[in-house]
């Protein structure tokens, strides 16, 4: 592999299964790049556990994610795959790292925000917690309480015919200050569970757009091809080097976010982006059966209730990934019969299934093929261990050294 190619870095987290959206998103566009640039490819587990985990379940889809993205067409022949546990110096440089992020940063993050939110959703639905959690929970009911009784008065104000007492406007005013009371007791519950969310996540989770900033410039990569839901954390990534530039010395490259065929699917609920946590996904290695159930349930337009009703391909969502799997002639097609009513959504979700699983039949067979043979896996992940190790390796030398520390600059005395 020559190195005076330019050079590219992207990771994906062992958190489930790899879907459709991280392969639009991020994947396939990974397998192009391997083709012309110097590509590192990591399955980012040091990631993976800054949230709840099983360490049994972890260790299998961190096998399963290489595996994947390998069944998915990269070659380590082609490019450097590996586990970012397996090469220590990524933990290391975002030690150093850290001491030059300011924390205002990094609570603008929107991941953190929301990751910090859903798990304290998550612990409140199960209502698991100690007393902060508790507390959280007795005003969320006294929301709710709120929330009835303002709809209760809200009905009784307007039955309440206009007299000499009460005027229309008085009544409309009353009106008024009811929802009012309503939209700061809601608004007062959101930002306490931000607030609590961010206080109980972890310091690892707060911590992530560094080591994901230390991942990438661990190997002076300059262009990093991720999905648009990545793009405040490479903002912070540029902000870093070039704080480390400033400080230091020229070292590190400018990055650029380079685009897949798809920068945000969105999930089969049509209202979140696809993700492994929300389970609005088909899996890349989901069999042909599966996708079809998984379709079954997919949020469609919800202007057709009957079969013949005319639709709005547009709109739908099972038709934006028509588009992204279909042939243009095929697409055309179906935008016409479901404008004119002629194709069910039940059959326009079967001719979809075909077309995605032509898409993934290949992908499933190499993944049986590379199933039966781990060894092929866990080979590459040997290669790109060292590989990958000994550019780390090199960086850090030149990295410590311009902050004056490690063994080397005491020689230096
Ligand atoms: P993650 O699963 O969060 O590790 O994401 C791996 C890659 O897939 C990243 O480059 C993400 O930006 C990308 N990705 C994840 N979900 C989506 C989605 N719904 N649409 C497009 N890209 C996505
Ligand atoms: N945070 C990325 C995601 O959730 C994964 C990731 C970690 C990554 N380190 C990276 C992506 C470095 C690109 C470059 O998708």
């Amino acid at each position: 592999m020559t190195t005076d190619l330019q050079r590219v870095f992207s990771g994906i987290q062992p958190s489930g299964d790899i879907h459709i959206g991280n392969y639009l998103g991020a994947v396939k566009k990974w397998v192009e790049l391997s083709k012309t640039h110097d590509c590192l490819y990591c399955v980012v587990d040091d990631h993976a556990i800054t949230v709840d985990f099983d360490p049994v379940v972890l260790s299998q889809r961190t096998f399963n994610a290489v595996l994947t993205t390998m069944a998915c067409g990269l070659d380590p022949d082609d490019c450097t795959i590996f586990v970012q546990s397996h090469v220590p110096e990524h933990t290391e440089l975002t030690w150093l790292f850290n001491t030059i992020t300011p924390m205002g940063s990094l609570f603008r993050m929107t991941q953190f925000k929301d990751k910090a939110r859903n798990a304290l959703q998550r612990a409140l639905d199960k209502k698991q917690g100690g007393a902060r959690k508790t507390a959280l929970f007795g005003l969320k009911k006294i929301g709710d309480t709120v929330y009835k009784l303002s709809e209760k008065m809200n009905g009784s104000l307007s039955n309440i015919n206009p007299s000499e007492k009460f005027t229309p406007l008085m009544l409309e005013e009353m009106q008024k200050e009811v929802m009012k009371v309503n939209d700061y007791m809601g608004k007062i519950l959101q930002q306490l569970q931000v607030g609590l969310g961010v206080a109980d996540a972890s310091c690892a989770l707060f911590d992530y757009p560094v080591l994901q900033a230390a991942d990438i410039l661990l190997y002076k990569a300059s262009i990093v091809p991720v999905g648009e839901d990545q793009e405040q954390h490479l903002e912070l990534c540029r902000e870093i080097a070039d704080r480390f530039n400033k400080k230091f010395g020229e070292t590190f490259p400018m990055v650029s976010r380079i685009k897949g065929d798809a920068p945000r699917i969105l999930g089969l609920d049509g209202k979140n982006k696809m993700s492994k946590s929300l389970n609005n996904y088909i899996g890349i290695l989901d069999s042909k059966e599966e996708i079809v159930n998984r379709l079954k349930s997919a949020f469609t337009d919800p202007a057709r209730i009957k079969r013949d009703d005319p639709g709005h391909p547009e709109l739908c969502n099972i038709f934006s990934y028509h588009k992204l799997f279909g042939k243009i002639s095929d697409i055309e097609e179906i935008s016409a019969e479901c404008q004119k009513g002629t194709i069910s959504c039940f059959d326009c979700k079967a001719r979809l299934a075909v077309t995605i699983n032509e898409t993934l039949e290949p992908i499933r067979d190499r993944a049986d093929e590379l199933g039966r043979n781990p060894s092929l896996v866990i080979d590459a992940l040997d290669k790109g261990r060292v590989r990958a190790g000994n550019i780390a390796k090199e960086t850090m030398i030149e990295v410590k050294d311009l902050m004056g520390i490690g063994v080397n600059s005491l020689n230096k005395l």
